[in-house]
């Protein structure tokens, strides 16, 4: 048998080592800050369904450290503000969701009033002078996008342009009707580690051997350590691809492998043969779609060392109202996967804490860990930021 000794050009693997981020990018403080600033604040935060905020709502959120609200009016228009009254700084939404009763946001302090675009409409009590000008004191707007019926808002004043968010394009899920499916199920774990160390595991299989025996049984490729067959070292663009991706007789990634409802009509054969399509958004979430299902884990950075995961399965709503739908057969497989990579997460940001650990090395196949690695060193833009390839 030929062995190449390095991969085909046209591999995705690397061809050299390089360093991983410094050990302190994952603990220090000021560099945890730097991120808010510079990553989570200027780029876009997805903050959950629009299906699952229900009209005439307003809801508190913390999106890159900063407290904002999300208000959706009668007809499902949503707005965001900062979470701040423009008369001396009170909080407007003091709880985690309520109910709005008119047109109108009051500050719970003194009774100013704006409407759902953010204009100042009341200032109850006081009379104001001339110098006082009301226009001139609406709520600092935070920009929302609804896209595939998920909601994200971007705090900076001139938000990145959505289309180059997700990383396999804006149509990637037209065959699926994302809008329409709804939350079957939701789970959220907190994490002892850095946000990053999440996108980090998520980027390779190399710990899939190890790591998920359920994962590489259902998906034969994981097994090998690699994501897909252009990884395996011998592969050239004339080696034929396997015709399916799941192993023999499996649809979905479920606990038996069955579809947990009708498939989706519009997909295409590959897209069935696929058994799943994944879309990255960085830094706040990917989507994973699957012939039957849909499941979306988005992250939300806590602290230097924590950080808040959540995961929501989404279905068609005959699905999940069908007699005998069997909801853990579906949400138990991943959760599985899921809290294995968490459990992997926590142990390695246990172990980049040793005095000794400078920073680590990648290896050729954890190319998505590198262009990851030069996503957060061209966003961080400063003087911290590591060489790269140094
Ligand atoms: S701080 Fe909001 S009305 Fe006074
Ligand atoms: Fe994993």
């Amino acid at each position: 048998m030929n062995h190449h000794p390095s991969p085909h050009p046209a591999s995705p693997r690397l061809n050299f080592c390089p360093p991983s981020l410094p050990a302190r990018s994952y603990f220090d403080e000021a560099w945890f800050l730097q991120e808010q600033k510079n990553i989570w604040a200027k780029n876009w935060a997805y903050v959950g369904r629009a299906n699952d905020f229900k009209p005439m709502t307003m809801r508190r959120l913390s999106v890159a450290g900063q407290n904002i609200i999300l208000i959706k009016d009668r007809d499902g228009a949503i707005t965001s503000f900062h979470n701040t009254c423009r008369h001396r700084g009170s909080e407007l939404c003091t709880v985690a969701e309520r109910a709005l009763n008119s047109r109108l946001v009051s500050c719970p302090y003194h009774q100013w009033s704006y409407d759902f675009s953010g204009n100042l409409v009341r200032t109850p009590f006081v009379s104001t002078t001339d110098d006082f000008v009301k226009e001139d004191h609406g709520l600092f707007p935070v920009h929302v996008k609804d896209w595939n019926g998920c909601v994200f808002v971007c705090l900076a004043d001139t938000p990145p342009d959505f289309a180059g968010v997700p990383d396999v394009g804006l149509s990637v899920f037209d065959n699926w009707p994302m809008k329409d499916l709804v939350t079957g199920h939701t789970m959220v774990k907190e994490l002892d580690c850095n946000w990053k160390i999440f996108w980090e595991n998520f980027s390779e299989c190399l710990h899939c051997p190890g790591i998920h025996p359920e994962l590489c049984d259902m998906v034969p490729l994981y097994g090998q350590g690699i994501m897909s067959p252009t990884e395996a070292i011998d592969w050239t663009p004339d080696t034929t691809p396997p015709e399916r991706t799941l192993k023999q007789g499996a649809r979905s990634w479920t606990m038996n492998g069955e579809a947990c409802g009708p498939e989706f009509p519009d997909l295409s054969d590959d897209q069935r043969k696929a058994g799943y399509l994944f879309a990255t958004l960085l830094p706040t979430m990917f989507i994973v779609a699957h012939v039957d299902y849909v499941r979306i884990v988005s992250l939300t950075p806590l602290g230097p060392e924590r950080t808040e995961l959540k995961a929501e399965w989404l279905f068609p709503a005959a699905t999940l109202n069908a007699d005998g739908f069997n909801l853990a057969n579906v949400t138990q497989f991943a959760s599985i996967v899921m809290l294995q990579d968490g459990a992997a997460c926590e142990m390695n940001q246990r172990g980049l804490k040793s005095a000794k650990f400078e920073n680590g090395t990648l290896m050729p196949q954890e190319f998505e860990v590198f262009k990851f690695h030069e996503w957060i060193r061209k966003h961080l833009g400063s003087n911290e930021k590591p060489e790269a390839g140094q």
